[in-house]
């Protein structure tokens, strides 16, 4: 009787928890409050009835869904492997040898199933409740992205029909072909970095710490394996992947093959169908479709002795190179970019593909009018390989590196010990101009909503702007007179520009654009030197002082402060009104030496603002707890951090002391 109490118990708390995810951290429920009591009382009446002490992520003692800060480590309960991999038809060959000398006459069949360039999730599911999703990581232990998988439509959260108690599910979390030119799109026009291939923009999306801007990103997901409690459900792969199919995943096109010859000539039409996918997949895996069969096989270096994934060559194709142009970068860096007959590689057609620089021009030979192959490997950034010297033709050109920048005409400068050439002209040329605009209003520097790369184009090249303080004399009247400009987006982007003025020293350091510094630098200078007039002023040895302050970027911030129409421009931003908060005490850091980490929900500002008003007094904000933090301050449903701070020792403090602190 016990054992179906806690069946029930179980279950409801699983139930509670999806709900409480689908309500505070999605903002979709699908149950009515109504309907969510009578499950929240039947669990309450039934945790009396057991008698048991109750813990204390039971949805009776925690309110909303707890917000995840880092990812927390977990321990797979079955390590998850990787897999071998084949490159030839005899790497093949030899593998089904090697399986053949160990099983005997033992007769058995493979199924080949596309490999997806994603990335590899354990799903845990008890009581047929998802509870725990992780990645990969080093095979043993990943992180816990459970929020975050939740948002894939592909993966139930409850399993459909019946399923053992517990049920590992293991498959590829991975971002469609629309998707991720949608993504990039996006991305692109709103200033942000963009995702070199879709495996990356799938890793990213589900490493988002706030589960909203992952269900945003169209992932998906094909189930094809299980772990812990996956024995027994069926006799073949073939019967896993239907079984899966029944519990609700989605699963791919597969085929079972008798031999080599069938599987080879499978590979075949599989890399003619590749471009014709709606995902990408850098190959097709054979496992040997008899599970009974996996066991006396085993494993060896972590990988299966029943499974070979046979990669895909990367695509190269032959085409012509008709020029070359040289790209401005926001530092100024040039980069020789190919100019190419188009051609199709991969199902995209290419048109450009980087030459990298100078040195690789040389060492590759490269002449415009040559015939040269031209290479997508899995990324989306074409490149030129090389050059089919004998198609040469006779009136070939050498390529230079002009002397002057195409764009603005300064001239071209390349230190001796640096592969990098660059324009001279800073901010004077309108491409880095451009580019440190993009930089300053990007949503980690100055946050200026809807400013994107159109937009900054046509400020620029309209003459409205000539440094990134222009953007504060703008007004709705210029903007609106662009083309394609309403005058109600204008006068939005005005007051986003007006909003962006309140910011942090941190986040100001960063929109700069100084060379070398990023956005972690960005907040060691501001915490080490709490003024902007400080850093300003210091020299080299007190940069030197910075934590991961090396003489490289102490030289960079130098040479920055050094310009006196950087110093102008710096003056002009302060005139415009740009502010962050100061403390009262003259510049003063009274929390330097302090570490704290924020947990739980804080209802009276958002944590990314308690974070830079903290870092303003000199304190630091860590993402967890060791016996070196200062203290905890807990908001609502803080969680396991809290629980490490009084195993620890660490003083927990609350929201209202977070308060009075930062309010000094
Ligand atoms: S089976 C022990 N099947 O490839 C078997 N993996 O290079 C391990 N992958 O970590 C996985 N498609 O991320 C399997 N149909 C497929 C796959 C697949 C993609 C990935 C997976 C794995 C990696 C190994």
């Amino acid at each position: 009787m016990s054992g179906n109490l806690s069946a029930r118990i179980a279950a409801l708390r699983a139930e509670l928890k999806d709900h409480n995810y689908r309500y505070y951290t999605l903002d979709a429920p699908v149950i009515s409050d109504a309907e969510y009591d009578v499950l929240l009382r039947e669990l309450e009446r039934l945790e009396a009835e057991l008698g048991e002490p109750v813990p204390a992520d039971s949805p009776t003692r925690i309110v909303g869904a707890p917000v995840s800060a880092v990812f927390t480590s977990r321990t797979h309960a079955i390590p998850l492997l990787s897999l071998a991999n084949a490159f030839s038809d005899e790497e093949v060959q030899a593998f089904d040898k090697r399986l053949r000398d160990m099983l005997g006459s033992t007769s058995f069949s493979y199924i080949a199933e596309p490999k997806i360039d994603g990335l590899a999730i354990n799903l845990r599911y008890e009581h047929g409740h998802l509870v725990v999703a992780a990645t990969r990581g080093d095979g043993r232990s990943g992180e816990d992205v459970t929020d975050n998988v939740r948002t894939i439509a592909d993966i139930p959260w409850k399993l459909a029909g019946d399923s053992p108690e517990v049920l590992e599910v293991r498959g590829e979390v991975y971002m469609g072909k629309g998707a991720f030119a949608a993504l990039n799109a996006a991305q692109e026009s709103a200033g942000d970095k963009t995702f070199a291939n879709p495996r990356n923009a799938a890793a990213g999306s589900l490493r988002q710490l706030d589960a909203r801007i992952t269900a945003k990103r169209s992932l998906s997901f094909f189930a094809y394996g299980v772990g812990l409690g996956g024995k027994g459900l069926a006799d073949t792969q073939s019967g896993l992947l239907t079984r899966l199919h029944g519990m609700g995943f989605a699963i791919q096109k597969t085929a079972v093959l008798p031999d080599t010859a069938a599987v080879l000539s499978h590979f075949a039409a599989m890399q003619a169908k590749r471009a014709t996918m709606d995902y990408e997949i850098d190959g097709v895996v054979y496992k040997v479709n008899e599970l009974a069969l996996h066991d006396e096989l085993g494993e060896v270096a972590r990988s299966p002795r029943w499974a070979i994934a046979h990669k895909f060559p990367a695509e190269e194709v032959e085409t012509l190179l008709l020029g070359v142009d040289f790209q401005v970068g926001r530092t100024g860096a040039i980069t020789p970019v190919a100019r190419l007959q188009p051609v199709a590689v991969g199902g995209v057609t290419v048109s450009n593909a980087t030459l990298h620089n100078m040195d690789e021009i040389r060492r590759k030979d490269v002449h415009i009018g040559d015939t040269v192959i031209v290479r997508r490997a899995g990324d989306v950034i074409p490149e030129v390989a090389r050059v089919v010297a004998d198609k040469r033709p006779a009136d070939a050109m050498g390529i230079d590196m002009p002397t002057a920048c195409p764009v603005c005409g300064s001239d071209i400068v390349r230190p001796e010990d640096e592969a990098v050439a660059r324009c001279s002209g800073g901010l004077f040329c309108t491409a880095q101009l451009k580019e440190a605009i993009r930089h300053f209003a990007s949503r980690r520097a100055m946050d200026i909503d809807g400013l994107g790369d159109k937009l900054v184009e046509q400020l620029v090249d309209a003459g409205l702007i000539e440094h990134v303080d222009g953007l504060y004399r703008l007004n709705v009247a210029d903007v609106a007179g662009l083309e394609r400009m309403a005058e109600k987006s204008a006068a939005n982007l005005i007051a986003a520009i007006k909003t962006s003025k309140q910011t942090t020293l941190a986040r100001f350091i960063f929109a700069l654009g100084i060379r070398e510094v990023g956005e972690a630098t960005a907040a060691s200078l501001a915490r080490f030197f709490g003024k902007l007039d400080a850093l300003m002023q210091a020299d080299e040895a007190a940069l030197q002082q910075v934590p991961d302050v090396g003489p490289v970027v102490a030289q960079s911030v130098l040479d920055f402060f050094a310009q006196p129409h950087n110093r102008e421009v710096i003056e002009r931003l302060l005139q415009a009104g740009i502010a962050w908060p100061v403390a009262e005490h003259g510049g003063a850091r009274p929390l330097a030496g302090h570490t704290y980490v924020l947990t739980g929900t804080l209802t009276s500002m958002p944590r990314a603002d308690a974070k830079d008003k903290l870092e303003a007094l000199g304190a630091k904000v860590a993402s967890s707890v060791s016996k070196n933090t200062t203290a905890v301050f807990a908001g609502e449903s803080a969680g396991s951090k809290l629980d490490k701070a009084q195993s620890l020792g660490v003083p927990v403090l609350t929201e209202d002391d977070l308060v009075a602190l930062v309010n000094v």
